[in-house]
């Protein structure tokens, strides 16, 4: 039976899960994998917590030196997060021909390319499943599930604070500052929520996973990105009794005109399998020319979830004598032939606040037409005496085009303002 010894860097909330399932399990991985894991000594500096999980002194490391140094260790799990010491321990133990497995989306959208050039001196595998959509296994079903097609667009919640946030202000009617609070008291957001709801912890993901999907180094600075802090409840509102929900989505679709990378919040219809994923869940779409589409579904964060997705990175290594890197060259800048689509088409809904007098409406309509923008859907709202929302949904058109139309539209004395621009998704 093929033994490994395994080194946990970190033993937060993931570290600890995944310690749990490597212990717990160890007879059942035998079993049913043919793998004795043992895991030989862990990296923490709160000893109580490495007590508490009933690991004993001998194997608490007091440095990443003593973890590479130590000959039973074949691959390290790297559970801290961030680009700090998380950077420093993962190069040590890739110069020291370890195997890593890590959890870091940050790292890893970051620093790819030199992670990956250290290991394939050594020979060592990188592996990094639990990076993106936490327990879904979304890297492997890319890289070994859907080698026979060429991978059209990949679609997905993957951030799980940001569809808590969106489904609690739909289902009941929060303000963002109120849904977000809320996202904090239940351990879903952090103290300081930026990465999650300004959209960087989407990006990072959806740059490994356009990268691996397209077979092409998609950077974080060619993913656009916009987050969710200037929702209003009252968008929302409006979407659902049109039929549509929203969530904030990462999409990257390889065309005939260039690969599209995105994250911004969006409006998917009511039937979409999109939109019935709600809470804290994550779920990928993904569309292949042999394979049509495929939806992966379930948690992207936690203890245990996390934990599943490192465990059988760490199985798979166990398994494999010689490690494959990107098929792509990973460049930190990408691949300059890559070409990219920089005014993108999409669907928008628009808000907008105005005089409600005869004859607004048309001189409304009448920039949308000016500017080749094409109306598919009009609903208006009085709000109070003398002033009214208008609701338009657009057919699909240019970025551009809609940004020349909300120009002009400020500028007519009729509108008091544009209240919301959302984009939209079929
Ligand atoms: N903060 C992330 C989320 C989990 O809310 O989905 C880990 O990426």
């Amino acid at each position: 039976m093929k033994k490994a010894g395994v080194a946990i860097l970190g033993l937060g909330v993931v570290g600890g899960g995944t310690y749990q399932i490597l212990t717990e399990k160890k007879e059942y991985f035998k079993k049913t994998q043919g793998v004795d894991l043992t895991v030989e000594c862990v990296l923490e500096k709160n000893i109580e917590r490495a007590k508490q999980l009933g690991i004993d002194d001998a194997r608490i490391a007091k440095s990443i030196e003593e973890v590479v140094a130590n000959p039973n260790v074949d691959i390290v799990v790297e559970v801290i997060g961030g680009t700090g010491v998380a950077k420093t321990f993962v190069t040590t133990a890739l110069k020291s021909g370890k195997t890593v497995v890590t959890s870091n989306k940050e790292l890893f959208a970051k620093h790819w390319p030199e992670l990956e050039a250290e290991a394939k001196k050594m020979n060592a595998g990188l592996f990094f499943e639990a990076s993106c959509v936490g327990g879904v296994p979304i890297i492997r079903t890319l890289q070994e599930g859907m080698q026979a097609n060429k991978i059209l667009s990949i679609k997905g919640i993957i951030n799980g604070t940001t569809n808590y946030i969106l489904t609690k202000m739909a289902n009941e009617g929060s303000s963002y500052e109120e849904a977000l609070k809320e996202a904090q008291r239940l351990g879903y957001a952090e103290f300081n929520p930026t990465a999650d709801v300004e959209g960087f912890d989407a990006t990072y993901k959806l740059s490994i996973l356009s990268s691996l999907a397209f077979n092409k180094k998609i950077c974080i600075e060619n993913v656009y990105r916009e987050g969710i802090t200037g929702i209003n409840k009252e968008d929302i509102a409006y979407g659902k009794e049109m039929g549509y929900t929203l969530k904030l989505l990462g999409i990257g679709k390889d065309t005939e005109n260039g690969v599209e990378v995105r994250v911004h919040p969006t409006f998917v219809k009511n039937d979409d399998p999109l939109a019935s994923v709600n809470d804290s869940f994550n779920a990928v779409h993904l569309v292949g020319d042999a394979v049509g589409e495929i939806m992966l579904y379930g948690r992207g964060a936690g203890a245990l979830p996390t934990g599943s997705a490192i465990v059988s990175d760490v199985i798979f290594a166990a398994k494999h004598d010689r490690f494959f890197y990107a098929c792509f060259e990973n460049n930190e800048k990408g691949n300059k032939e890559t070409k990219f689509v920089g005014d993108f088409t999409s669907k928008y809904y628009i808000r907008l606040s105005v005089k409600d007098t005869a004859g607004v409406l048309s001189k409304i309509s009448g920039v949308f037409a000016k500017n080749n923008v094409s109306i598919l859907e009009v609903k208006q709202v009085a709000v109070e005496e003398g002033k009214a929302q208008i609701i338009i949904v657009t057919h699909m058109c240019n970025e551009s085009l809609v940004k020349k139309t909300l120009d002009k539209l400020e500028s007519l004395p009729e509108v008091f303002a544009v209240q919301g621009t959302i984009r939209m998704e079929d």
